[in-house]
């Protein structure tokens, strides 16, 4: 399926140079998630690991620091981000950059693990979330680990939390800027809930995923590509 520019949200410029700093601020507990998804990888069939919408590279880094034995391939759209994460990683071996989005991948490598960090709220559609998880799924090796992370739960979880979001941040942020990223949140990003997480994973061909960590709008689950 054809995906055009407008169906991701631009990471350029400021947006992709305050990146580092905003997932700081807005994402509470951002370095504690990072810290211990490599751990949730143990079992992976194989220590190549495709990250999806790799951004600045933190979850590679995180998987890197973790264990230097992983080969990873960050994908990503947006030039100025992988730009980041190439200079982030650039001590490190076996680390490996694409541009664009995974269906553009003509490689026929099988990873033997994958993660989509803070990526699928920038996806409008349901139809083009279950795309990208499938064009994901056909890139695992069976057994598989994939880990998601972004704004889920239905629109009234959402505004409950988005008020235990308000009341965390820190107060170096003035109540206009919490104001704007929560009207934007509200209504530009998309959310999903967890029935529909469920329902795209299992579609998708995954399994049945299960819900590992929650940081107010923010949820993180782990599911895996079935080895039969
Ligand atoms: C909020 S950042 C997350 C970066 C990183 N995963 C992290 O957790 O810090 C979202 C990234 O997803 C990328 N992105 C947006 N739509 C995408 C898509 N359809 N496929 C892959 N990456 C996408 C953006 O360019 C951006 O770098």
């Amino acid at each position: 399926m054809e995906t055009k520019t407008e169906d991701f949200a631009l990471f350029e410029s400021d947006r992709a140079i305050n990146y580092d700093a905003f997932v700081k601020e807005w994402i509470p507990n951002y370095g504690y998630f990072m810290s211990i998804f490599p751990n949730l990888l143990a079992n992976a069939p194989e220590k190549t690991m495709l990250t999806v919408g790799c951004g600045t590279g933190n979850e590679m880094l995180a998987l890197k620091t973790a264990d230097r034995a992983w080969s990873i391939t960050g994908v990503d759209p947006s030039l100025e981000m992988i730009q980041i994460a190439q200079k982030k990683l650039a001590s490190y071996e076996n680390i490996r950059f694409f541009e664009g989005e995974v269906t553009q991948l003509k490689s026929r490598a099988r990873y033997g693990a994958a993660s989509l960090i803070l990526v699928l709220h920038f996806i409008k559609y349901p139809y083009k979330k279950l795309s990208l998880l499938r064009a994901i799924q056909k890139r695992l090796k069976p057994g598989a680990p994939f880990i998601i992370m972004g704004i889920f739960g239905n629109k009234a979880q959402l505004r409950r939390n988005l008020n235990v979001l308000r009341a965390v941040l820190p107060h170096t942020l003035t109540a206009s800027e919490i104001e704007e990223r929560i009207t934007r949140i509200t209504n530009s990003l998309h959310r999903t809930s967890e029935e529909e997480l469920e329902k795209l994973t299992v579609k998708a061909g995954f399994e049945k995923p299960t819900r590992f960590f929650q940081t107010t709008i923010y949820s993180a689950w782990i599911t895996k590509k079935p080895t039969t």
